[in-house]
């Protein structure tokens, strides 16, 4: 049996994978479980710090790995992430949009700035990301992978998060969409919906009494740890295990969407 078939099913290497909110806690695991595979990984973001933590675990796990500095809801802030990626790599083979931003209120306090800044940075930032990335890799040979993130907000809305969960079930809308257009030019495009993972933009919203909640709708009955998500992330973004996988929307989640009563 050749050794190999894992390697040539799953593997990144030779690709640049782009990471925008590899500053996070989901998006730092994605990255670091893109570069085990092999890719060559943009750590990108607005938190410096956090970016070049992420980069060392890279570096010293012996791969390749850089921190650009991004904000994900500026078109020429997410160009010049494009060229500098192109720059400094030369190519640009697969892309995640990770950047998110969560708001827990009762509906009747809602701000036009609270609605306004996480559709901005859930939603807008991941059309920004298809769209400049998308195009570049629409012509460039080998085409590409994009993989947003949405939430299981997207199927199933959750309380206090109103925002939130419209902005989610808009990503996973325009995944397929996006996806729908990009197929004739080699992008595949895919949406990951995680379950509970405890993090900083859900801190505050994670109280003692939605904890519980969430436990107990939860069939697994825990949290998720970050590094749960990389294999289902190297399904959709590999070239060969994933290759006929685009517009599609898979759940990471415990089976909290399969849980009724
Ligand atoms: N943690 C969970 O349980 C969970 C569940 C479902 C979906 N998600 C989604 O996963 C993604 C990552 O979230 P996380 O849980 O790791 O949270 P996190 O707060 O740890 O990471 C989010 C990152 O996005 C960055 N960011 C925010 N606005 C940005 C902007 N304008 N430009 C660039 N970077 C920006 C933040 O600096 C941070 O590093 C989000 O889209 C979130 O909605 C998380």
């Amino acid at each position: 049996m050749p050794h190999d078939f894992l390697d040539n099913m799953f593997g990144l290497g030779g690709q640049v994978a782009v990471v925008i909110g590899g500053t996070g806690v989901l998006g730092g695991s994605l990255a670091v479980g893109l570069a085990q595979a092999g890719a060559t990984v943009v750590v990108a973001g607005r938190d410096f710090d956090r970016g070049q933590e992420c980069c060392r675990v890279i570096l010293d796990l012996g791969g390749k790995a850089e921190y650009l500095p991004v904000d994900a809801t500026e078109r020429a802030s997410v160009e010049s992430l494009l060229g500098a990626t192109l720059a400094e790599f030369g190519q640009v083979d697969m892309l995640i949009n990770c950047a998110g931003v969560n708001s827990a209120e009762p509906y009747f306090e809602i701000s036009d700035e609270t609605f306004e800044r996480v559709l901005a940075t859930n939603l807008v930032a991941t059309h920004l990301g298809c769209q400049i990335f998308g195009r570049h890799m629409s012509v460039q040979a080998g085409g590409g992978s994009i993989l947003n993130i949405g939430s299981v907000s997207a199927d199933v809305p959750l309380s206090r998060v109103f925002a939130y969960s419209a902005s989610k079930a808009a990503v996973v809308n325009l995944t397929r969409n996006v996806a729908r257009e990009l197929a004739k030019n080699n992008v595949r495009v895919n949406v990951l919906c995680p379950g509970f993972f405890p993090a900083e933009q859900n801190r505050k919203v994670l109280t003692v009494e939605r904890v519980e909640a969430i436990l107990a709708h939860t069939p697994q009955a825990r949290f998720g740890d970050p590094h749960e998500l990389v294999g289902a992330a190297l399904l959709l973004l590999s070239r060969a295990a994933g290759s006929f996988i685009t517009g599609a929307e898979l759940y990471v989640d415990g089976g909290f969407t399969a849980m009724s009563i």
